[in-house]
């Protein structure tokens, strides 16, 4: 062959290796293939029964592989990233009396047909450099969480069931609903600050896809495929979006970023920090099946059950594990050993049975293995505290009285949890 040709079939033939190495291995077998555990499977053994005994084998292949089969077989594969465009619509620097400065940023994605993210921020004023910072997605909408006539009503589609909605638009009566569920003021009075947005910026809980961001990332009249994210991933996909704009804010501590959220939005969190390692720490707040809770739990939601009401948060390959969530080759102690080293807490109420708080339990044990290989420490109790003891060891974990709900004194948790593991705001010491 000539040179000149040679060079040309390379010219054609080698961004098509390149596109094909960048491309997801999916490579797994069918569910109907995959072996029976009965108990929850060993973290630290690889689908072809090889147990990785080293940290460098954690993290050179066992990570990767759990992060594949996390995306094949349960939450689809995640879209890939976008550059962020951050414009600060306003600031008011003013805000809870003075302690706080208070504002709202677009991100945007490039297409202004893309939906974009309303994000509230929210700073203490008294601070002597980075503070560290929550981000989370939150039901209501920005408007609920703090009092402020400037802060932008969403103007896609809502819950029917929350404060201040009717026919799923929001309208001024749902300003302020929620703040005790968000508890924004308490975080700034320990010197943090809070970072948040409206779930359906990025994706509407229902399944139909049409108004979230998922068709922007389809080519014209592309068929889903049975491993596509679903809306948990997408809700992710989101909060690492708003994790880009937040490590490049100078009022940010970048090494202090904490993702929390309650229930569907507390797997998104865990999801989210399992798959981004700038997120330091994770709070998924009573966030059961699918999230906290094992899939192969015999208690309150299973597998099936979560696959029938809510059929557009996982792929579709997760329903093939209905009747089988035993096939499943890896359950939620594997997400949490993919945040390993970093801290994770678990919180619940006695009453939300529906999210299994003591299977939690076994969750966060289970994944122990991999946070002591890598020298991190683990879950310091052998059996469930006591109510409103909290375990503050790595795997933290705390259960309290009460129904299914995200509260002030949950907050108070979440808070000396943080302090415990990334140490408290300067000023507060
Ligand atoms: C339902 C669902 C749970 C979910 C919860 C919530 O109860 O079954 O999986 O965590 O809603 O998001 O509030």
């Amino acid at each position: 062959m000539q040179r000149t040709h040679l060079f040309l079939v390379l010219a054609l033939i080698l961004p098509l290796l390149a596109a094909l190495a960048a491309a997801p291995a999916r490579k797994f077998p069918a569910v109907a293939d995959l072996p029976a555990h009965t108990e929850l499977p060993d973290p630290l053994v690889m689908l072809n029964g090889k147990r990785v005994t080293t940290k460098e084998q954690w993290i050179k292949d066992r990570r990767p592989e759990l992060k594949e089969l996390f995306q094949y077989y349960m939450y689809g594969y995640l879209p890939p990233p976008r550059k962020v465009e951050s414009t600060t619509r306003w600031v008011n620097k003013r805000a809870f009396d003075g302690k706080a400065t208070l504002k709202e940023i677009t991100l945007s994605f490039g297409p202004a047909e893309m939906p974009k993210i309303h994000l509230l921020l929210v700073v203490p004023n008294k601070r002597k450099g980075p503070v560290p910072v929550f981000v989370g997605l939150n039901f209501c909408g920005n408007h609920a969480l703090v009092k402020d006539p400037t802060i932008r009503l969403p103007t896609v589609w809502m819950y029917p069931n929350h404060p201040g909605v009717k026919n799923n638009r929001a309208t001024d009566e749902g300003r302020g609903a929620e703040i005790d569920v968000w508890s924004i003021e308490q975080s700034i009075d320990r010197g943090y600050a809070v970072a948040t947005f409206y779930d359906g910026d990025v994706d509407p809980d229902r399944p139909d896809t049409r108004d979230g961001i998922q068709p922007h990332f389809r080519l014209e009249g592309e068929k889903p495929d049975p491993h596509d994210w679903g809306t948990i991933a997408a809700w992710a996909w989101g909060l690492h979006r708003a994790v880009d704009y937040l490590v490049k804010d100078r009022d940010l501590d970048k090494d202090r970023v904490i993702a929390v959220g309650h229930s569907r939005l507390g797997k998104t969190a865990l999801l989210a920090a399992a798959f981004d390692e700038r997120i330091a720490l994770a709070i998924p707040h009573q966030a059961g099946c699918g999230g906290t809770a094992p899939s192969r739990g015999k208690v309150g939601e299973s597998v099936k059950r979560i696959n029938t009401s809510f059929p557009h948060w996982f792929d579709a390959t997760f329903k093939e594990f209905n009747d089988h969530p035993e096939k499943l080759p890896f359950d939620q102690h594997c997400l949490v050993a993919l945040c390993a080293p970093r801290a994770v807490l678990f919180s619940n109420a006695v009453e939300d049975t529906w999210a299994n708080p003591e299977g939690q339990f076994q969750v966060l044990k289970a994944a122990e293995p991999v946070y002591r290989l890598l020298g991190a420490g683990g879950l310091d109790a052998d059996k469930m505290p006591p109510n409103n003891k909290l375990i503050a060891s790595t795997l933290g974990y705390y259960i309290r009285p009460g129904k299914h709900s995200m509260t002030k004194d949950d907050w108070k948790v979440f808070l000396d949890f943080a302090d415990k593991h990334l140490g408290k705001p300067s000023g507060k010491e």
